[in-house]
């Protein structure tokens, strides 16, 4: 089968297409899947390189959430409703091929009104945060949020999900190309572009002086977000997309009775695996019932061909939404357009 095999350390740009992959080892506990799409993260670029926490040992397929098919002729774990053809979407090591084997426990049923791209981070992506804003921030209707970041993965998925539950936006992007997206795609009500210095005195004249009720932050720029957060706000710590690890002044903590609130997506699995599935059922729900529009796919959708391209393009902050590698097309949707 065809995969993106990491065969020695080194920069995704660098990784030539294996052709003649054999397919992936069930376990006992696994489905196979035929991959139809799969969202590409940052975490790959680190992972192709030997620079992230998480490693595995060489050769191995990079990739990990995705959106399929169950692949017809492998056995299925007894007690799994799924049978082959399903539509899935899950998370699992190696989801940039042809086939992936996945656990039954990180593979959930996909619905029909979305397409394979734009379910490509619906494992991960949109769950961060999802249980961000609610589960951890407590967002309420009506309150204001700041969403850094704003035209990225996680950035662009809070942007769409605060509004669908009723808050007001402010989504802060670096470019006016990011703006203009969080704004036609994302539906934020206002923009700012945090390069440009003093950024914050806007956020505060947008909000009346008052400052938002939650920051979601991405970057790491807790500290420059701080200035224009209200009394008793909620700033969730997501990500360092900057590449360091920010240290927050206590003393900022402490003078507006604010909370900084952790979100570590991928930990649930081991410290609240009872959670997940309420999250994914309130997110899919929001999704299916039209409250929140369907996640925004990076207009250059790339192949297992490109792939390498598409991880330089997500790297050197070019693409916008969630970027999306299309490993085989949704031959369904062809059916449906003949017809
Ligand atoms: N906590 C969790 O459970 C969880 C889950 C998923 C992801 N994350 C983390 O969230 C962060 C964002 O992930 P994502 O998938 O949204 O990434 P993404 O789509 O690549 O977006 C990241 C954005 O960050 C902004 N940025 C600001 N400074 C940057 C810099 N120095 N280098 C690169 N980008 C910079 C860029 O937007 P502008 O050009 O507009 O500045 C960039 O487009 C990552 O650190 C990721 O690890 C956390």
């Amino acid at each position: 089968m065809k995969a993106f095999v990491v065969h020695e350390l080194t920069h995704p740009s660098k990784i030539p297409l294996t052709t003649d992959w054999p397919l992936p080892t069930l376990k006992k506990d696994q489905i196979m899947v035929d991959v139809y799409a799969a969202g590409l993260n940052f975490y790959d670029i680190l992972q192709a390189q030997g620079r992230h926490q998480t490693k595995h040992p060489l050769p191995f397929v990079l990739g990990s959430e995705f959106t399929g098919r169950v692949s017809h002729g492998f056995p299925i774990p007894a007690g799994c409703q799924l049978k082959p053809g399903d539509r899935v979407f899950g998370v699992a090591s190696g989801a940039y091929a042809d086939k992936v084997a996945v656990s039954v426990n990180s593979v959930l049923p996909f619905p029909d009104s979305l397409t394979f791209e734009q379910g490509a981070g619906l494992f991960v992506t949109w769950p961060t945060s999802y249980e961000a804003l609610v589960g951890r921030a407590k967002l309420q209707s009506g309150e204001w949020v700041l969403v850094t970041a704003a035209a990225g993965g996680v950035g662009m998925a809070a942007v769409q999900l605060a509004k669908g539950l009723g808050a007001k936006v402010i989504g802060a992007a670096g470019s006016q190309e990011k703006l203009d997206i969080v704004k036609k795609y994302g539906g934020a009500d206002y923009t700012v572009d945090y390069t440009k210095k003093g950024w914050q005195q806007e956020v505060l004249k947008i909000t009346n002086g008052r400052g938002v009720d939650v920051i979601y932050d991405p970057v790491g720029m807790i500290t420059d977000c701080l200035k224009c957060i209200a009394w008793k706000g909620r700033a969730l710590v997501v990500g360092f997309a900057a590449g360091a690890v920010e240290k927050v002044p206590m003393n900022l903590v402490l003078l507006k009775n604010i909370s900084l609130v952790g979100i570590h997506w991928g930990r649930y699995q081991v410290c609240e695996p009872g959670h997940m599935p309420s999250v994914y059922k309130a997110v899919l729900e929001l999704l299916t019932s039209g409250r929140v529009s369907p996640p925004v796919v990076y207009k250059d959708v790339y192949t297992l061909d490109t792939l390498g391209d598409g991880l330089h393009a997500l790297e050197s902050r070019k693409t916008w939404g969630k970027a999306v590698v299309r490993v085989k097309e949704d031959d369904s949707r062809i059916e449906k357009a003949k017809l």
